[in-house]
């Protein structure tokens, strides 16, 4: 065991058949015991409400890796996990099921770490079962992930229902994309390197763009999906929580109530976008049929179990202002879709022009500098900039290059681990940073539902953009109005 410094946990897993816990929570319990980063007397109970043994659960657990781990199953590291595995079954809704916690769960030796991978609608039940059984000390912790309501008002309903039983520190709110090795090397980035500290102001930098695009579609989740939005789905979510790690003044340290302050800071400043500005700010797009990586596939409304008449975008770009200091005049822009021609997260920050070029014998219009994040695949950090090329003869001729560092290069011996190993590992750990506090979420869903309830006012209808582009050319006129480009 790597890390001795946590306590022994059960792991509850409340939906532990289900998706969630399948593609995500069981793998990447199993790396983490790989990298023998499981304390261990850690214990893992899954629950769910169909007629299972542990024996039963341990096979499905199994199986899962099979599906899921794209990698071989190593005999020794899948016997410590399985040893660690339980299975109770509990109909979530009845309050007297929840009493067979009581014979599993060992509070003395072990913090109760209760994971509701499930929908929120069943989180009342959860809480109260769990109340009324008596199983939880102050030191039981809750997890949870979005969606954490669909606008403000819901949102405030979950975590209302959710506080009457666990205190705000209890409370892991997930948000994946902060388990991202990227994302969080965006504090080391930014807080460790006095070139980029001293640079990350209006002074210097132009403006920034922040893309998440997917290639899949809908996959199968059309009743999810078309209730929801990309708004909804990922911005409110991962691209703001992007931007706040962009945008955040430097945190007086690495505790979670100093990080979860700087961030809410950011939220507050973010200018609203109304009814009277909703039109020259976002753009919202759907997708018709088109090609991915040469294969044809279809448009969103001919999706398996599609409502032909959805008006529900599965593109959105926007054009965010933040009113402080630091950022007077720097525009953020977002974009994130599904359909995009490839899976592409990344972040670019574009610095500004020189005032004057005395290179203009070779060059006329000198490009600015730039520091693309590459978030996933590929994660790493380029630095564009200009260069003499080579050579005595005639005048200085420059050339655009990148300084290139690519993290599976650089840090060869180091795994890189997808979010949900950080995240849990952290719920397991007890440390809140790295997860989303009431406020945050709160504040997050206010400025959302501004620009939602802005499109529904204005029964805006989305724009449509073949399947394999990267969205309907109003989002390229959203820059180009600016006089700016997105980054291709
Ligand atoms: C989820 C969204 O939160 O994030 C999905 O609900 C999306 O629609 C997914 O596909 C993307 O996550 P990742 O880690 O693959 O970028």
């Amino acid at each position: 065991m790597k890390n001795q410094n946590y306590k022994p946990c059960d792991l509850v897993i409340y939906g532990a058949l289900g998706d969630l816990s399948k593609r995500k929570l069981l793998i990447s319990l199993y790396r983490l015991e790989k990298s023998q980063l499981l304390e261990a007397d850690t214990r893992i109970i899954g629950v769910d409400r169909l007629d299972e043994t542990s024996a039963g659960f341990v096979e499905i657990a199994h199986n899962s890796l099979i599906a899921h781990l794209n990698t071989p199953i190593d005999d020794e590291i899948w016997g410590r996990l399985s040893n660690r595995l339980s299975y109770l079954r509990i109909d979530l809704t009845q309050p007297e099921q929840y009493l067979q916690l009581n014979a599993v769960v060992d509070s003395e030796k072990r913090v109760m770490v209760n994971y509701f991978a499930v929908a929120p609608f069943l989180f009342k039940s959860i809480c109260q079962g769990l109340q009324s059984c008596g199983v939880l000390t102050a030191e039981s912790r809750m997890v949870m992930e979005k969606p954490i309501g669909h606008d403000l008002k819901s949102s405030k309903e979950i975590n209302d229902v959710v506080e009457e039983v666990f205190q705000e520190d209890q409370v892991y709110r997930i948000d994946h994309y902060l388990g991202k090795e990227t994302v969080l090397n965006l504090l080391a980035l930014r807080f460790a390197n006095s070139i980029f500290t001293t640079n990350w102001n209006h002074n210097t930098i132009d403006h920034i763009q922040i893309t998440v695009g997917e290639d899949i579609g809908i996959e199968g989740r059309w009743e999810y999906f078309d209730k929801t939005g990309q708004l909804r789905d990922m911005l409110q979510n991962h691209l703001l929580q992007i931007l706040t790690f962009v945008a955040m003044e430097p945190p007086a340290d690495l505790e979670a109530e100093s990080i979860h302050m700087e961030k809410i800071k950011v939220l507050k400043a973010l200018r609203p976008i109304t009814v009277r500005n909703v039109e020259e700010k976002t753009v919202r797009g759907q997708y018709t049929a088109g090609f991915i990586k040469g294969a044809a596939v279809p448009g969103y409304l001919e999706e398996e179990g599609a409502n032909k008449e959805s008006t529900t975008e599965s593109f959105v770009a926007i054009r965010v202002d933040i009113d402080n200091w630091r950022w007077a005049g720097v525009p953020f822009y977002m974009r994130t879709g599904k359909r995009m021609p490839n899976k592409r997260t990344e972040i670019v920050v574009n610095f500004k022009q020189l005032p004057h070029n005395i290179f203009k014998d070779s060059f006329r219009d000198l490009p600015a500098n730039k520091l693309v994040i590459h978030l996933q695949p590929n994660e790493g950090v380029d630095v564009v900039m200009l260069n003499k090329v080579p050579g005595i003869d005639g005048n200085i001729k420059l050339q655009q290059t990148k300084l290139d560092l690519s993290f599976s290069e650089t840090f060869k011996k180091n795994s890189i681990f997808g979010g949900y190993e950080k995240l849990i590992l952290e719920a397991l750990r007890g440390n809140t940073t790295l997860f989303l506090s009431r406020e945050e979420i709160e504040q997050a869903w206010a400025w959302v539902d501004s620009i939602q309830d802005a499109w529904a006012q204005n029964h805006s209808a989305p724009k449509s953009y073949p399947a394999g582009s990267w969205g309907p050319i109003a989002s390229v006129a959203l820059l180009a109005r600016d006089g700016r480009a997105w980054e291709e």
